[in-house]
């Protein structure tokens, strides 16, 4: 598959030669909705534009645009029709410009329908296990100028496709968004199935990519520079080598930390039912795992928790907080909060709202229960009112306010390790950077700090984010 991509990569390059488009002449656009892992795809679809002489525009007037697109929630794909819209007005003025959407909001086929009717100019629609297919599909448009879908339909019982998709694992060339910094899939897809999430429809069956692949991704990018990395999936702690059984995430991790070059490891999302007291003192004795756990809570309900399918209680939580504090005092909790799933009494609220007060997060993103068709929360009766729910939310982002103030005092006055990201982009003479427990910084410094880890010295602190002093300014 691999060899495929890039021979089809060639023959795009060659043909946009013999048209006399030079290298860099033809720009791209691509727009990324939602999480990290779209984050991470997108810098496949940018590498592979690269890799046949396209080059970035920082907008929509350009040769080829894509949307990355998410749907999570109803409002991200709100977000996607609102901006193609517009695409229409600039593909009149430009009629070699290409419209690409892929992405998990392809996957539902009624967006997909919805796509082909109603958005006929868009050029090339492709699903979440096609990535690799861009550039067949991009060479095949170019050439029969005929539009084209390729959206793999996720089907669990077919073990084949299921198989096929843990072996198939190409290389694509990557465009990353910092030189010194790189996410890296462990696994892909979802089996956890919560009764109110799209995800594990769109993005298929949970698949593990082979600790091999990984490594060798990670010395390649140490050997191209980055020095922190992101270990991404949707459960990461449930991440098994396809080969071995015993490689478990704690496992995994132990290999990623003696990889030479790389100084940070981080790794994005755990699921709290699966978070082992193995993974604690595996963090707690590395020198490069940062001190940040991103563990979504939802809720603080344990009527709500189980309605929403999720395997833990209100007391685990709390306990495997404390458990994880008392291993790693220094460790920063963020977390994902909801609010309005159907059901949730006032009472219920409360309990979240408990969990807040005594969990001690640094920050936390909270979202308003959206309703995906086809998941069982969907279809329940019991739907709460827009009016509840927003009132809800205001309530709780003021306590998370409160409560993540008074936590980040602990922050001040210390020195910690800073990953410099780049320039402010309020104020050039302030340089932003990242703690290791994943809170951003800004200090007075240069640009010739961008991608080192310096010492910085907390001043101040605001909401969610800090003011600090570097010795190095
Ligand atoms: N409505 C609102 N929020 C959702 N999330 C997932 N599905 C939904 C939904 N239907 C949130 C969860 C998850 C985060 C990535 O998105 O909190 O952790
Ligand atoms: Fe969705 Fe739950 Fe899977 Fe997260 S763990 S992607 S919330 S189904």
């Amino acid at each position: 598959m691999q060899d495929i991509a890039y021979d089809h990569l060639e023959k795009i390059r060659d043909l946009l030669l013999s048209k006399g488009h030079t290298p860099g002449s033809l720009r791209y656009h691509v727009a990324t909705f939602g999480c990290q892992m779209n984050a991470r795809d997108s810098e496949k679809l940018r590498g592979m534009l690269e890799y046949v002489g396209f080059s970035e525009s920082p907008d929509e007037d350009c040769d080829i645009v894509i949307y990355n697109t998410c749907t999570v929630r109803e409002n991200a794909n709100q977000k996607v029709y609102g901006r193609l819209g517009e695409l229409k007005g600039k593909k009149k003025k430009n009629p070699f410009m290409k419209v690409v959407i892929c992405g998990c909001m392809m996957e539902e086929k009624a967006e997909e329908e919805r796509i082909k009717s109603s958005y006929p100019f868009v050029d090339i629609v492709f699903g979440t296990m096609n990535l690799s297919e861009f550039p067949r599909l991009l060479l095949k448009n170019l050439t029969d100028k005929e539009k084209q879908y390729e959206v793999t339909e996720i089907d669990r019982k077919n073990d084949d496709l299921i198989l096929s998709l843990c072996k198939e694992d190409p290389i694509l060339p990557t465009k990353r968004k910092y030189p010194f910094k790189s996410g890296v899939n462990i696994t892909y897809g979802c089996n956890n199935f919560c009764s109110y999430c799209i995800v594990p429809f769109v993005r298929g069956p949970e698949r593990s990519r082979r600790k091999d692949d990984i490594l060798d991704e990670i010395r390649t990018l140490s050997k191209d520079g980055v020095i922190e990395i992101m270990l991404l999936g949707q459960n990461v702690n449930s991440y098994r080598d396809p080969g071995r059984d015993d490689i478990t995430f704690p496992r995994l991790l132990q290999m990623v930390e003696k990889i030479d070059g790389i100084e940070r490891i981080r790794f994005m999302t755990s699921h709290p039912k699966d978070l082992s007291d193995e993974l604690i003192s595996v963090i707690k004795s590395s020198k490069k795992i940062c001190r940040h756990i991103h563990l979504p809570l939802q809720s603080g309900s344990t009527k709500v928790l189980s309605q929403m399918n999720r395997h833990y209680t209100k007391e685990s939580y709390l306990s495997l907080v404390d458990r994880i504090r008392n291993q790693i005092p220094d460790i920063s909790l963020t977390t994902d909060i909801m609010v309005g799933f159907p059901g949730e009494s006032e009472e219920d609220f409360l309990e979240t709202c408990d969990v807040v007060e005594r969990a001690g997060f640094d920050s936390a993103f909270t979202f308003l229960y959206s309703r995906r068709d086809g998941t069982p929360a969907a279809g329940r009766a019991d739907q709460i009112d827009e009016e509840t729910m927003h009132e809800r939310f205001e309530r709780l982002l003021s306590l998370i306010h409160e409560k993540s103030g008074e936590v980040s005092k602990r922050f001040l006055g210390q020195t910690y390790p800073v990953l410099v990201e780049e320039e402010n982009t309020h104020d050039p003479s302030l340089m932003t950077g990242r703690l290791p427990q994943n809170a951003i910084v800004h200090f007075k410094g240069d640009a010739s700090l961008i991608g080192r880890i310096i010492p910085v010295t907390i001043t101040e602190s605001r909401d969610f984010y800090f003011f600090g002093e570097s010795a190095s300014s």
